[in-house]
């Protein structure tokens, strides 16, 4: 049989799914992309339909096989990336779901994560799971739901509920759902519920008991590029594939990012730009524990190899600042006019605007924050808001920037970027600005993907190597810093003074 020649990687993502095929240089060969529905039911609810998420993955997956002419028989592994965090409980008899999926910006689940640090079980999750108690994580979504939704508590205790973050709801619906699906995860993904020891990298029976989740209904934690323990899974025929495919890759966006930006050495980081803005920093084989405000986390494992783990600086909303200019304020008609609009102005007028819509995530997790525009006059107009929204992106990657140098000693000497945002020439020259550092940006911007596809193809041999992946890396372009040391020192003076600003405004029982 002839060899096929590409692999595949759906990435489902907060705001859209799309499912893109690779050959052998990482270049992509097919795509297509669907956005779907944000349910906002209350301030702070973020809910997602898994349902729409299902079907919008199965359509994007025929669309480019089908725009590309391609059939399984093409494809020698498919790999799946995810949003991570993103919980989700369905009946394993029937697929359907028991509840919408509560998203990882959502915020309802504070008191859950409050009360954790009153008594102690806060610092044994720090500890074990590398995590700060936060509304952030799944444990508390799982535990709510548990505890909210009718019916639930009863199934799993049956055996009846599964638990999984959107990597395992693809992955039991492609290997045939209620008809053998299989129920798995990777330690990227288990490694944000706050429920797993990142040494043994299993789930941890105190931590289960802390937010009381039946061991029963949660996934098997697997390797994220499939090693001598097989495949992960196989695809359907009767699914959107069309045949049998095997399934060996799966990785945690931000963790995929990562290995697309083949950062496989200790000190090597990126940082990624989409809804939120998530850096990653190698540590190797060492458990380096946050003293800063970043979470320990896995960044992957690659077959039978032992995991290599990151420091991360995890922001909430960056990107998704620019859609709130657009879908709330209607002060632009789409995310690419924000740059024009913040080019009118040469500087941000005096205004700074900290979009703390869920709290403040790395290094600050403050979840009494929210959001504030604070430097207005008179003088202000839409174009300073643009920009200063453009700044806060920036800005808040800086603080994690300090937060890493201080956990890790490594100094930044370029900081490799990815993801939508950095589209906008415009807010990559103000992050060189702003942190003092290059910013380089590679060809393939769709490293997400990419890395998912890696970690797929590692386990079929289609890669031989992470050396091979590292030949694949090419810079596309690269931004130097402008200003001059007074002005960036100043800027982030004020910056850290709008941030104080948005502290202490919501109650948290
Ligand atoms: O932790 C949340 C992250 O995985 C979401 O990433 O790219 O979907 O905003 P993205």
């Amino acid at each position: 049989m002839a060899q096929a020649g590409f692999v595949g990687a759906i990435d489902q993502g907060t705001t859209s799914t799309r499912f893109m095929v690779f050959d052998h240089a990482g270049t992509v060969v097919a795509r297509h992309q669907l956005e779907h529905e944000q349910l906002l039911p209350r301030a702070g609810w973020v809910e997602h339909n898994p349902v729409e998420i299902w079907e919008r993955t199965s359509a994007v997956v025929q669309t480019a096989l089908g725009k590309a002419g391609l059939g399984a028989a093409d494809l020698a592994a498919v790999g799946i990336t995810n949003q991570r965090e993103t919980t989700l409980v369905w009946d394993r008899r029937t697929g359907r779901p028991l509840h919408n999926a509560i998203v990882w910006q959502d915020t309802r689940t504070d008191a859950i994560a409050a009360a954790l640090d009153r008594d102690g079980r806060g610092d044994v999750i720090r500890q074990r799971a590398g995590l700060p108690p936060a509304t952030y994580f799944s444990g508390g979504k799982l535990k709510w739901i548990l505890d909210n939704v009718d019916g639930v508590r009863a199934a799993a205790e049956r055996g009846d509920a599964l638990f999984g973050t959107p990597d395992t709801w693809l992955l039991w619906h492609l290997t045939g759902g209620p008809d053998g699906g299989v129920h798995v995860t990777d330690v990227t993904n288990a490694s944000r519920t706050m429920l797993m020891d990142l040494e043994t990298l299993d789930w941890d029976d105190e931590l289960l008991g802390f937010f009381d989740v039946p061991r029963s209904m949660l996934p098997t934690i697997r390797e994220s590029s499939a090693g001598s323990r097989g495949e992960h899974g196989v695809t359907r025929a009767s699914g959107p594939f069309g045949g049998e495919v095997p399934l060996t890759g799966i990785l945690g966006d931000q963790q995929a990012a990562t290995v697309g930006q083949v950062c496989f050495a200790p000190g090597e980081a990126k940082n990624t730009y989409g809804t939120g803005n998530f850096m990653l920093l190698n540590t190797g084989t060492e458990i380096v524990r946050s003293k800063a405000g970043l979470l320990t986390t896995p960044a992957y494992q690659l077959g039978d190899e032992p995991c290599v783990y990151a420091l991360e600086g995890s922001i909430a909303v960056t990107g998704s600042a620019v859609q709130w200019l657009r879908d709330q304020l209607g002060i632009i008609s789409g995310a690419a006019q924000s740059e024009a609009l913040a080019r009118q102005v040469e500087d941000n007028g005096g205004v700074y605007f900290v979009p703390a819509f869920s709290g403040l995530f790395a290094p600050y997790w403050r979840s009494d924050a929210r959001g504030a525009i604070v430097g207005l006059s008179r003088f202000n107009t839409n174009a300073h808001v643009a920009r200063a929204t453009l700044e806060a992106i920036c800005y808040q990657s800086r603080d994690v920037v300090e937060a890493m140098c201080k956990d890790s000693g490594v100094q930044l000497e370029v900081l490799k970027v990815d993801g939508g945002v950095t589209a906008n020439e415009l807010c990559m020259q103000i992050q060189a600005d702003v942190l003092g550092v290059p910013v380089s940006r590679p060809v393939v911007a769709e490293t997400t993907a990419l890395g998912a596809a890696y970690a797929a193809g590692l386990s079929v041999g289609f890669w031989r190597s992470t050396d091979e992946l590292r030949s694949n890396w090419a810079e596309d372009r690269r931004w130097e810093p402008r200003w001059d040391e007074e002005r960036r020192a100043e800027g982030y003076r004020r910056w850290l003074m709008a941030v104080e600003r948005t502290l202490d405004w919501v109650e948290v029982d």
